[in-house]
């Protein structure tokens, strides 16, 4: 039976993937790769800021140094923290706060887990906070989706083990990193026929039947 859930933060609870595209396009325009699509961009849902950067590099036709690299990813990040400015709860995706609500009145435990830095701020501007009880993200992890360590960090912080753990995701990285850590999964998102998880519901104001998913 499942106890508690672990929701990815990026695309699941909150719409930030416009927002890192244009900051990883500006970066990319400025070191003059014409080439980074949406396409790239959908390769860098769930995966690190540094593996997000090498996604970007991939169409450079030159090499850069690893303290290069760490200047590149900090120069995107301060771009995306400029778009991070303007955000407040509208942000939130469709239901998402009534949803979580709900899913706390049958008494789960709810965290977040996401591979993001920034994830204690958008929690913040989005207030969101008082509706979780735990946060694991980059900042407590040094291994990225699809290696499990954030959601089993989650677990821990919730006191439950894997098993009693839903993760909810919108990345295939995400999903792989679930079934390692030896957790159900439920996809959401644009891409969620194709995440290989255990539920699929296009966003979390689509999922219809909690009692079943829950009492797996
Ligand atoms: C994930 C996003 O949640 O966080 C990725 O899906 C992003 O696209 C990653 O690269 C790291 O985020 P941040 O905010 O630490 O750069
Ligand atoms: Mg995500």
């Amino acid at each position: 039976m499942i106890k508690g859930i672990i929701f990815d933060l990026d695309g699941v609870l909150v719409s930030t993937d416009e927002m890192h595209y244009q900051a990883w396009k500006r970066l990319a325009e400025e070191l003059g790769i014409t080439g980074f699509n949406r396409e790239d961009n959908r390769r860098q849902r769930g995966v690190s800021r540094m593996a997000s950067l090498e996604i970007v590099l991939e169409k450079s036709d030159r090499t850069y140094t690893d303290e290069e690299k760490i200047e590149l990813a900090e120069r995107k990040n301060e771009y995306y923290l400029e778009l991070l400015e303007q955000m407040d709860d509208s942000a939130v995706l469709e239901n998402v706060k009534a949803v979580l609500a709900g899913l706390k009145k049958r008494g789960l435990q709810l965290a977040v887990g996401s591979a993001s830095k920034n994830a204690p701020i958008i929690l913040q501007k989005t207030e969101l906070m008082p509706l979780l009880d735990e946060v694991s993200c980059g900042l407590d992890t040094t291994r990225s989706k699809p290696d499990p360590e954030v959601f089993l960090v989650a677990a821990n912080k919730l006191k439950l083990p894997a098993e009693e753990c839903l993760v909810v995701e919108d990345s295939a990285a995400g999903i792989e990193a679930a079934v390692a850590g030896g957790m159900k999964s439920l996809g959401v998102g644009p891409f969620h026929q194709s995440l290989g998880a255990d539920y699929e519901a296009e966003n979390l104001n689509h999922v219809t039947d909690w009692e079943s998913i829950l009492m797996n």
